[in-house]
Parts: structure tokens; sequence; C-alpha cells
């Protein structure tokens, strides 16, 4: 674990969960120093090494910790070893941001009502790998990205926030991609305060 940013901070306290890039936790980072975002990122999980967001984290000065799930020969196992590195530092939310690892019934249900996650898709539409491919393959018009809490079963939860672009003639999965991903930053913050501020009043 690298933890240079321990000291306690009176806002609500966000873990990010990561897999690789990391572009999502860094715009909720960026959000929280300016002071946009009322909370601050106690905790930055990855659960590969090589996370080139775990740079980017330390960087910025966020605690950063490794499970690596390759080490666990069991989805319980490593969901078990997420869960006691949680309720070390525990977070009022769990941000999934790009985290590629599908978690058990058991762990969601522990944290229910507590995890994030941003989907890059128009939920209900498209759940699980190549969106963009699929939103492309089906004709789809509009594509976008949702912000949704987790349930047990797979990009299923209640949305709390969507944003849409256009699918254009000539899109590949990749320029939507990008496209899509450009919204997706600020769409996870606008719906990280829509839930602190539910958090605030007691809904
Ligand atoms: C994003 O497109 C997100 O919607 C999906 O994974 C990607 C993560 O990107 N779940 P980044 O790691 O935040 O840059």
């Amino acid at each position: 674990m690298v933890e240079t940013n321990a000291e306690s901070s009176p806002l609500p306290s966000l873990a990010v969960l990561i897999s690789g890039r990391g572009s999502n936790m860094m715009a909720i980072a960026d959000a929280c120093e300016r002071g946009e975002l009322p909370a601050h990122i106690a905790l930055v999980i990855s659960n590969r090494p090589d996370a080139k967001g775990l740079e980017h984290a330390q960087d910025k000065g966020l605690t950063t910790d490794v499970i690596d799930h390759k080490a666990y020969a069991s989805r319980q196992l490593f969901d078990q070893a997420l869960h006691d590195r949680l309720c070390k530092a525990q977070p009022r939310w769990i941000v999934l941001a790009g985290f590629m690892r599908i978690l058990t019934p058991e762990f969601v249900n522990q944290w229910e009502g507590k995890i994030l996650n941003i989907h890059p898709s128009l939920l209900p539409k498209h759940p699980g790998l190549d969106t963009h491919k699929k939103a492309i393959e089906s004709g789809d018009t509009e594509a976008g990205a949702s912000v949704h809490i987790v349930t047990p079963e797979l990009d299923a939860g209640p949305v709390i926030a969507q944003v849409r672009v256009p699918v254009l003639n000539d899109d590949t999965a990749e320029t939507l991609g990008k496209r899509v991903l450009a919204k997706e930053h600020q769409l996870f913050i606008d719906a990280l305060k829509i839930c602190l501020s539910r958090d605030s009043a007691g809904r």
C-alpha cells in the first residue's frame, strides 16, 4: 500500500476502484480538489498492479492499494479481501470507475446502496461489455453513459444520471467510445453530487 494522504477529513469519503487508465477517478479527484465535489478520496484500489491510474493517483498524493485478483483462487476470496480492506477505510461511497470485475452478490449485499458504477451505455440498453459496438450494430442514433447504484444483477441497478451523445454515420466503436468518455467525467461528478446531496437531506 502507498499511503501518502491519510489524514482524516470531515467530508464524506470515497473509495475509488479502478482497473486501468483511471481517467474517471482523476476527474473525481480533481473535482474534490477544486471543491466542486464535497467529498474526499480516502483510497484508490486497483485489482491490477499495472493499472496506469495507480500512478496518476499516487502523483496526486492519494492513498492507493492493490488487491490483485490473480492472487485469489476464487471470486469469493477476492471479494472477501476487498471487503476487508474497505471495512478498514469505511467509505461512504464505493465508486467503481472502470473497475472491470464482476462483484459477487454477497459483496454487493454487504455494501447495499453504497456502490456506484459508471457504465458506457444508456442503460437499460447494452449492459455488459462492448457497449459502443452494440450501439452501432443496433442502429442506435444515440449512445451515452449511465451512473447507477450497483445491485447484484449486472448493470441493472437504479440509474442516478445519464449523458447522451449522438451516434454519427461514420462512427466506429473507438470514435464513439472517445466521445462518450469525454462526457463521462462530468457525468460521474454530477451523479456523485446528487448522491451526496441526498445523503445530506437524509434520503
Ligand atoms: C469507462 O468508459 C467506463 O464507463 C467503463 O470503463 C471505462 C473506464 O475508463 N466502465 P477510465 O479508466 O476511467 O479512464
